[in-house]
């Protein structure tokens, strides 16, 4: 496995290789949730390449920036084991050399839910993803759906702007109570962390509801926000029961669906959604 900085030493290595390149583009501080995406980009290409960059444009604050966890040598180790190709792990100013200008503006899809809360993250996203498209060309990038709007945000993009890229989703990789897998996670203390499980338990009831038969989408709604509220370490941002693909809040429940939320605990902020009638990569929907 090579670790490069530079785009030029990226191009020098996709120019020495032959085959479909896959992508696992990521920020680090690798769980099993890394993982999964990595060993689909793994499966569907010949040529594996992982970017571990913490993209200063997406984030609001410089102290989420800052705090974000950084361990390299170990992320490494992940990359090396699952057989990653090529690590692209590039300094800011490699990405954002001085005098950059211009962004990703990505459409109404990112405004809503996350980017209501989070102003200009999806831009960030969208920009620096454009960015990794560029610079590695691959065949096929894997995301997950831990973040089921980026998703939406890069398959627009995708569409837009005319790359030629397939996109697997793979499902949400949760810890033993539900906690779907963040980086952030480890920011949580241990009583936090069982505190967090909230989240997918208020997510699961929408879901049996839903599967019982339930299709009025307020009444799902207001069951994931009552059993948040219910946690008093928990406070809620926001509920949705949307459409899977253009993220329009339902009145009825009908599949494709996302239902998710956002909410701290403590500092930390969790997102997680679960969804219906949409192909997850390698599993059925969850
Ligand atoms: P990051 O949060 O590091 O996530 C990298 C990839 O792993 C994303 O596709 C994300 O959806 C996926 N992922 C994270 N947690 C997961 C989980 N518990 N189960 C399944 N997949 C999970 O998402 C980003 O980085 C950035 O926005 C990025 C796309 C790299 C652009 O900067």
């Amino acid at each position: 496995m090579d670790i490069v900085k530079t785009r030029a030493e990226v191009r020098a290595a996709l120019n020495r290789t032959t085959g479909r390149v896959g992508l696992a583009a990521t920020m680090g501080a690798l769980h099993d949730g890394h993982v999964a995406v990595t060993r689909a980009a793994r499966a569907e290409s010949d040529f594996l390449v992982a970017s571990l960059f913490v993209n200063p444009a997406q984030f609001e604050g410089a102290d989420d920036f800052q705090t974000y966890p950084r361990p390299f040598e170990r992320d490494m180790d992940i990359f090396e084991r699952e057989g990653v190709d090529l690590v692209w792990a590039p300094p800011v100013e490699e990405v954002y050399p001085d005098g950059f200008e211009t962004y990703v503006e990505p459409g109404p899809i990112s405004h809503r839910l996350e980017g209501e809360y989070r102003p200009g993250h999806f831009r960030g996203v969208a920009t620096v993803v454009a960015k990794l498209f560029n610079v590695i060309r691959p065949n096929v990038a894997v995301f997950g759906q831990k973040d089921w709007q980026q998703t939406r945000v890069i398959d627009a993009l995708i569409r837009d702007f005319d790359f030629d890229i397939e996109m697997p989703v793979v499902p949400t990789v949760r810890n033993g109570e539900g906690l779907a897998l963040s980086s952030r996670n480890r920011l949580l203390s241990d009583d936090q962390s069982l505190a967090a499980a909230i989240v997918y338990r208020a997510l699961k009831s929408a879901a049996d509801a839903y599967e019982s038969g339930e299709r009025d989408a307020p009444t799902l709604r207001e069951l994931v926000a009552s059993t948040l509220a219910a946690e008093p370490r928990c406070r809620t941002e926001y509920v949705s029961a949307a459409h899977a693909f253009t993220l329009d809040e339902l009145d009825r429940a009908a599949e494709p669906m996302v239902i998710s939320c956002a909410a701290y605990v403590g500092r930390v902020r969790l997102i997680d959604n679960m969804v219906f009638g949409v192909d997850l990569y390698g599993a059925e929907a969850s």
